[in-house]
């Protein structure tokens, strides 16, 4: 947001040192924001981070005929009254770099009995398919036919309340069920559904909205649909995965960040492996304070999973940190088949890191390996040194900034854009960190 450099230079090899603040969570607030077309009335979303990835939302929802404002900083309010159809090319001009369309789909078949979805985007970490996706909207009694422009979904008799099974307990294809369940006719029984934080929120943001939605045991959701829903007031659930970069990074510079919005529930099992690898840290009421307490850091064992598992998108920051452990780490990538390519440019930077793509056998692993399974192993400590990289991703973009505040010398890391979908005024948080830098 407001970033006009590609590039940025870094002198690294100083410690990180100072305070940072984080705010709502991209993986909520987005999600959040589509929820608003369910109401009848406005609906009011505070602590909403500066970062792309929500200017395009906002751009989306404003090509419906959402009335987008923002009284003041941090704060959106969403009015859904002029809901429409959106020109089909508009949408797919802006989708180009996000996953957020497919949701669209169960607030605009409630208000307008149709919704075009375009191919696609989000990082390319995977081929992150859309099947339980559209599986679930068919099991709703949507019509789905694809074209090669993209996807139209229609509803003839309106939705009713289903009993879905998700294949793996999905993120997105829970979000798609929560959002067409709560104004469909009817109970929904939504089995193995994800039931990360951010999925929590967005479930408290619809009972606000008037939805009924209740949690059992076994990662199963009753949804009982409703006629209407008002607006909501709430303020997002903190960004986890920020949080989780900025510790990462101090631990990987040698460095001390106090991480002002994060709070401990969310991060257990991050917390867990921070500090079996050798970091410290201190929870306080206003955040979470992370720093390396000087030693040799330790080599873990980690395999990411569905919450309350390692979260995937923290396996990559953290990646930086084991270049520095002493000895042998191994991280199972789980989720995504591609998550781990974004180490060739560590190992370049003088990283020992081998994926092996199609895992590794192990008799300590915590689930059943999936096919997707990629292992990345780690040997350190290894010195990193100054390279010219180029963000691939999201995360992987967090961790090539790490991995130049580490090295010593001069690297340049381009296509910063990536960056900013995620990271919200991550240059000026460098700054406020004493990070040594330049952006061209
Ligand atoms: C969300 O992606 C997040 N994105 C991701 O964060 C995060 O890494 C992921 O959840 C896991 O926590 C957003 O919230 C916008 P999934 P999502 O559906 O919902 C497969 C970031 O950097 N799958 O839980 O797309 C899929 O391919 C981003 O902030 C299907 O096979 O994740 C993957 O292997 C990156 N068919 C697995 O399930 C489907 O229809 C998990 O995906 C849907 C998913």
């Amino acid at each position: 947001m407001g970033l006009k450099a590609d590039s940025i230079v870094i002198r690294g090899g100083k410690p990180l040192m100072g305070r940072v603040d984080v705010r709502g969570a991209k993986n909520l607030a987005t999600k959040a924001m589509v929820a608003a077309l369910l109401g009848k009335t406005p609906s009011i979303l505070q602590d909403v981070p500066q970062i792309s990835e929500i200017s395009i939302v906002t751009k989306m929802l404003e090509a419906y005929g959402v009335a987008v404002t923002s009284p003041e900083d941090g704060v959106l309010v969403l009015d859904p009254k002029n809901v429409e159809r959106a020109h089909f090319a508009q949408i797919d001009a802006l989708a180009g770099s996000s996953r957020i369309p497919i949701l669209f789909c169960g607030p605009l078949l409630h208000a307008l009995g149709e919704a075009l979805i375009p191919d696609l985007g989000g990082c390319r970490i995977g081929d992150r398919p859309i099947d339980f996706h559209l599986n679930a909207l068919r099991a709703f009694g949507a019509v789905v036919d694809k074209s090669y422009e993209g996807i139209r979904i229609t509803a003839p008799n309106g939705l009713t309340g289903a009993n879905i099974e998700l294949p793996y307990p999905s993120v997105g294809a829970t979000e798609q069920v929560l959002l067409a369940a709560v104004r469909a006719k009817g109970v929904t029984e939504l089995k193995n559904a994800a039931i990360e934080p951010e999925i929590m929120d967005l479930i408290a943001i619809l009972q606000k909205m008037g939805a009924i939605i209740s949690i059992e045991p076994n990662r199963t959701i009753f949804i009982e649909g409703v006629e209407t829903l008002s607006g909501y007031s709430h303020r997002a659930i903190f960004d986890r995965n920020e949080a989780a970069s900025w510790a990462s990074a101090a631990l990987a510079t040698g460095g001390d960040i106090f991480v002002g919005g994060a709070k401990q529930q969310e991060m257990m099992t991050f917390l867990n492996i921070f500090r079996k690898v050798g970091g410290a840290f201190d929870v306080r009421e206003d955040g979470i304070r992370f720093w390396h307490p000087g030693g040799p850091l330790k080599p873990v064992q980690v395999e990411t999973d569905v919450h309350p598992g390692f979260m995937t998108d923290w396996q990559q920051p953290l990646i930086v940190a084991l270049t520095q452990a002493e000895g042998v780490s191994v991280v199972h990538e789980t989720v995504y088949e591609n998550r781990l390519g974004f180490t060739e440019a560590l190992v370049e930077m003088g990283a020992d890191i081998v994926v092996h793509s199609d895992g590794l056998e192990s008799v300590t692993r915590r689930v059943p390996r999936r096919k997707l399974e990629q292992a990345a192993v780690v040997t350190g400590p290894t010195k990193l040194h100054a390279a010219d990289v180029r963000v691939p991703d999201l995360r992987g973009g967090f961790s090539y900034l790490i991995a130049a505040l580490a090295a010593e010398g001069t690297s340049t890391v381009s296509n910063l854009g990536l960056i900013s979908r995620g990271y919200e005024h991550f240059v000026d948080k460098l700054t406020a960190l004493g990070a040594d830098f330049d952006l061209i």
